[in-house]
């Protein structure tokens, strides 16, 4: 293989969704070699030998496939887990799985997410009290991925509080789940930079916003283009001081998603140098902003509600 294109490290939590994906490791010696072909299972006997191999490679020839495996794996029992497994093993998974999901933005690797948020939005109807809990469950490592999964939990929560019919609450919980899938291609340096950023790296980072709406709209599905639109309005304010247009006429997903995105941001030390506050102290900061007219008060006032009341207005 040509040596630009670099082997891709499986995650050991999703090898038994690579039935159908050729699996390498690394011999002692430091050679990749087959571990298994493509239409394979792991044995109990190949189970025993997994703990005694570190590392576990996928070809890059075999990226998308790979996800889209382990999508597919993750998709099937995921309704039945709602009720039945551990929530944090669950938001473990679903994290690691966003994650390995970015990786792949421009080359389709999220063509299966829909159907990841529908199950979701399908299992947290049965259970609503669940969403938020798994909202709160953080892991060590704050990144993208778990912010994109939490917007989307707490979007799913906000939902559900103000009735919002079943067609909606799926696209606004995939809208929640890619708003940022932009920062996939900001310098990963930029977002955990600790210092003053100067204007043209902030530009960088604004550029997220098209940047997504770019992505999103290069699919073919049509549930993905459609809440392209709201990738692109996540930091608009209604006063016209957000980007990247400084536009007020925000549609609705865009409206409820500044708000959530926010507020998730807070609650969480999205940046080294920040740290968290508790809801009741972000909420507080989030109402400056709407008394101030960029943010919409009634949405403001209903998400505010839907974090301590599970029973729909
Ligand atoms: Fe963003
Ligand atoms: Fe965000």
């Amino acid at each position: 293989m040509s040596t630009n294109r670099k082997w891709i490290p499986a995650r050991k939590t999703h090898l038994h969704y690579y039935d159908d994906i050729p699996l390498y490791y690394r011999t002692p010696s430091g050679n990749i070699s087959l571990y298994k072909p493509a239409g394979m299972s792991f044995t109990h006997e190949s189970l025993e030998r997994k703990y005694a191999i570190d590392e576990f490679f996928i070809h890059p020839e075999n990226r998308l496939e790979s996800i889209e495996a382990a999508q597919k794996g993750f998709n099937s029992s995921l309704r039945d887990q709602i009720s039945n497994a551990e929530l944090s093993d669950i938001k473990n998974s679903l994290t690691e799985l966003v994650e390995e999901t970015l990786s792949a933005p421009r080359a389709g690797g999220l063509t299966r997410v829909p159907m990841t948020v529908n199950q979701l939005v399908d299992g947290f109807s049965i259970k609503p009290a669940v969403i938020k809990n798994f909202a709160k469950i953080s892991f060590n490592d704050y990144t993208t991925a778990l912010h994109s999964v939490n917007v989307m939990a707490l979007t799913i929560g906000y939902c559900y509080y103000v009735s919002l019919p079943e067609d909606q609450t799926r696209k606004l919980g995939l809208a929640a789940l890619l708003h940022d899938v932009g920062k996939t291609e900001v310098p990963p340096y930029l977002l955990k930079a600790t210092r003053r950023l100067s204007d043209d790296e902030f530009d960088q980072i604004k550029a997220h916003t098209t940047r997504g709406y770019e992505i999103l709209k290069s699919y073919k599905e049509e549930e993905i283009v459609e809440i392209a639109g709201a990738s692109m309005e996540h930091h608009e304010k209604l006063d016209g001081s957000g980007y990247p247009h400084g536009k007020t006429d925000i549609s609705y997903f865009g409206r409820v998603l500044s708000i959530i995105d926010c507020y998730e941001a807070i609650t969480n030390d999205d940046r080294p140098y920040r740290t968290a506050l508790s809801p009741m102290n972000a909420l507080e900061l989030i109402k400056k902003d709407v008394d101030a007219g960029k943010l919409d008060k009634k949405i403001f006032r209903d998400f505010a509600y839907s974090l301590t009341n599970f029973k729909r207005k």
